[in-house]
């Protein structure tokens, strides 16, 4: 074989071996080595070249373009496999760090509103949309607007029944009280009218604390109360029942049958006790109703006239109507809670049991 066709199979033979190696390198680092290895200024392309000194010169430049030919094939190989490659590690470091979002995530423990709160809120709203309008009154009352104008006067029997916590505010002869019901924000809120001069129509309902000396399984010393009136021309007992129908139904979600029994209260005349079917055993009877198919849920009755004359409303032109009701009390039988208590240990297992 002659030198010149020596040479140009060597050059092939190192191309095709070149190539296999290109085409198996791993990495970017391998094919980093290989192009040292070939092209490199001691590379095997260049001691290859090293026996085209022994050519005659006539020789030289067709092994020169030959050798720039493979030098060419090499370079572009290497230029392609180093392109494959690239992307093959771009492709593992974007695998590798993938981030998997169908992970669900940690919830934040969330508040709700304490049950009471919650019985309130529904109540107060079944009466808004009735049109009532909301007042409020102090928790800190003095006698006038707890007792007197409610018809209850010093030495009515009614008062020890009330448990009333009662201190002097510093500075002042009359004692005070914490009110032991919500019924002086009727006294506040006719007043208000009056004294803005206006009239009845006044169709009120309010919601708050009250305190009474007290404490078992069914009385706490601090309960909440709701209190509903309604003053105007013509008021009567049938407006009363009506309300009242409608509101024990939309409360309990359900058609309750409620009856009215007489009973006593100084600010009302008539008054009335007012049941509902038992809602454990559906009117039928129960240890819970004790067999009578009824459980007491609020006091009702048609305003005394006395408490309209101790605000200034003309009793011979105005009825109305009002009714007070313990919200423990109701919240406790829409959900079977058995324990009065339970609503202020803030025990967590209770509230979360009760949470919105
Ligand atoms: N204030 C009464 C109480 O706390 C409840 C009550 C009864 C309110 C009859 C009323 C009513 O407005 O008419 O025991």
């Amino acid at each position: 074989m002659s030198e010149i066709d020596s040479l140009k199979a060597q050059l092939k033979s190192l191309q095709d071996k070149a190539l296999g190696l290109f085409a198996e390198a791993a990495d970017l680092q391998a094919l980093q080595d290989l192009r040292v290895n070939y092209l490199g200024k001691k590379g095997e392309l260049t001691s290859v070249l090293k026996g085209v000194g022994k050519l005659p010169p006539e020789e030289r430049p067709v092994i020169g373009q030959f050798v720039n030919a493979t030098k060419g094939v090499l370079a572009e190989a290497l230029e392609k496999a180093e392109q494959v490659l690239a992307a093959k590690a771009s492709e593992a470091r974007i695998e590798a760090e993938r981030i998997d979002v169908t992970l669900a995530g940690r919830k934040c423990p969330q508040g709700a509103l304490h049950p009471v709160q919650q019985g309130l809120n529904e109540m107060t709203a079944i009466f808004a949309q009735m049109g009532f309008e909301m007042a409020e009154g102090p928790e800190i009352e003095d006698e006038f607007h707890n007792f007197d104008a409610l018809n209850i006067p010093q030495e009515h029997p009614a008062r020890a029944s009330h448990d009333t916590f009662f201190f002097n505010a510093e500075g002042e002869d009359e004692a005070m009280l914490l009110r032991t019901h919500t019924s002086p924000v009727q006294i506040r809120a006719m007043q208000a009218c009056v004294d803005a001069g206006g009239e009845p129509p006044l169709a009120v309902v309010a919601a708050g604390r009250v305190y009474r000396c007290d404490y078992d399984v069914t009385h706490s010393p601090m309960f909440h109360q709701v209190e509903v009136f309604k003053v105007d021309k013509d008021v009567s007992l049938a407006n009363l029942k009506g309300v009242l129908q409608h509101f024990l139904s939309a409360y309990f979600e359900k058609d309750v049958p409620i009856r009215l029994r007489p009973h006593y209260f100084p600010f009302t005349e008539p008054s009335a006790e007012v049941d509902i079917g038992c809602v454990f055993c559906n009117h039928k009877g129960c240890r819970i109703c004790k067999g009578s198919g009824w459980i007491e849920v609020l006091g009702s009755g048609m305003i005394h006239p006395n408490v309209l004359k101790a605000v200034g409303i003309d009793s011979t032109v105005y009825s109305g109507f009002a009714f007070g009701l313990g919200v423990e009390r109701l919240v406790m039988l829409k959900h079977g809670i058995p324990d009065l208590r339970l609503f202020f240990e803030n025990d967590v297992r209770f509230l979360r049991r009760m949470g919105a």
